[in-house]
Order: structure tokens, then sequence, then C-alpha cells
């Protein structure tokens, strides 16, 4: 991979969402959602399981950093981004469609860019992937939600919606928290990763749960 090249694409990216914000994770979590699913794709092809396969590493790593880039359009006038606002598309589709605006100003070849394009159109839940490098960055995408970090989100979230310590344990114990997260760890593709997730998601489990051990002083 052209180390120049992709720092430049960070550089592009930061530049689009550091001034964004979300419910679920405040400014610039978009910019630092993105470089992380990007450093997990270069760790997970990495992994044994990888060694035989054609991987165009190029396009799996600019496709990880911009998976997202279709949110860019559901920013408002204040800045924050509209979970959703994406003009009746996925921000999937959306994203595949405006990212060669951003992605020619680095990149001449076309075929690469169509490439990218097709890996971020397939991250559609309901598409289903017909590339390796679109199935490692839906599992990279995925395994950003399962750990500690997560609660992150779920605190920002909480406090952009006025709601304290209960409203988390709302969630949490409701059908959008732990259960989904139970359910959905069938999705992974790769046992490698979701065996991370599974580390992951017991850590945070216990980090959530003794928050609230300690918000009813269970702990005493
Ligand atoms: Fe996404
Ligand atoms: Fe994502």
């Amino acid at each position: 991979m052209n180390q120049d090249l992709l720092s430049n694409l960070i550089v592009e990216y930061k530049q689009l969402f550091e001034n964004v914000w979300e419910f679920g994770g405040g400014y610039g979590f978009r910019y630092h959602h993105g470089v992380r699913v990007m450093k997990y794709c270069q760790k997970i092809v990495k992994f044994p399981r990888f060694k035989n396969e054609t991987i165009n590493i190029d396009a799996l790593l600019i496709a990880a950093l911009f998976h997202d880039i279709g949110k860019i359009e559901a920013v408002n006038e204040n800045g924050q981004l509209v979970y959703g606002n994406y003009g009746g598309v996925s921000h999937d589709a959306l994203g595949a469609k405006i990212a060669p605006k951003y992605l020619e100003k680095y990149i001449k070849e076309k075929e690469l860019i169509d490439l990218i394009c097709l890996i971020i159109s397939e991250q559609e839940s309901k598409v289903t992937p017909t590339r390796i490098e679109s199935k490692i960055i839906k599992d990279a995408d995925r395994l950003d939600h399962y750990g500690v970090l997560h609660l992150w989100c779920s605190i920002t979230y909480a406090n952009y919606n006025n709601k304290n310590v209960e409203g988390l344990k709302e969630f949490w114990e409701g059908e959008e928290g732990k259960k989904k997260y139970e359910s959905n760890s069938s999705k992974f593709y790769f046992p490698g990763v979701k065996a991370i997730a599974e580390k992951r998601f017991k850590n945070l489990t216990q980090a959530t749960e003794l928050m609230f051990k300690e918000d009813d002083g269970l702990d005493l």
C-alpha cells in the first residue's frame, strides 16, 4: 500500500468529519471510526486465515476508511449527522455514489475507484458481499461496536438525549442493548474476528454492569 496516498486520504477524511457530531459518539466520531475500521483491516489481513487469499490491499484499506462516507450527506447546518437522512437510500449505496468525488483527487486508476465503490456498496446489511474485502470490512465495522469503547457512544447518546445512568440501563437491558449484540454475533464472517468481538463484549458487559452495580451501591 502506498503510505503517502493513505496518509493523504486520512487527512481528506478528517477534514470532512472532524467538526461533525452525532448522538452516539459526539464530535469527530465518524472520522475516528473510519480510521479504526481501517486499522483493524490492516491487522485482520495478517491472520493466517487470509494467507492464501487474493486481497486487493489498496481497495480494502481505502474502502475501510471511506466505508461511511455516505453519512456526510446527512450532516445538517449545525454539523449534526442526522441518522437515516440519506435521501431514501442506504448510506452505503449513497457512499458508493459520492466516493469518487473525493477519491479522484488522489487516485488516477478508474478500476481501483470502481472496486472501492463496489466494496462500499456491499457494506449494506441486506447485500450479500461478492468480495472478500467487503466481508473483512463488514467484520471490522461490527467489531468496532463490541468493546468497552462502545460505552463512549452509549454515554454520549444518553447525554444528548438528556438521559442519566438509569436511561443507559434501560437501553442496555432493552431490545437494542445486550440481547441485540448477542444475536448479531452470529453475523461475523470470520471466526478469528468473532473471537475478538466476544472477548471485547465480555469486557463491555463487565464494565457496563460494574457501573450499574456502583450506581445501586451493590458493591458495598
Ligand atoms: Fe456504515
Ligand atoms: Fe461503520
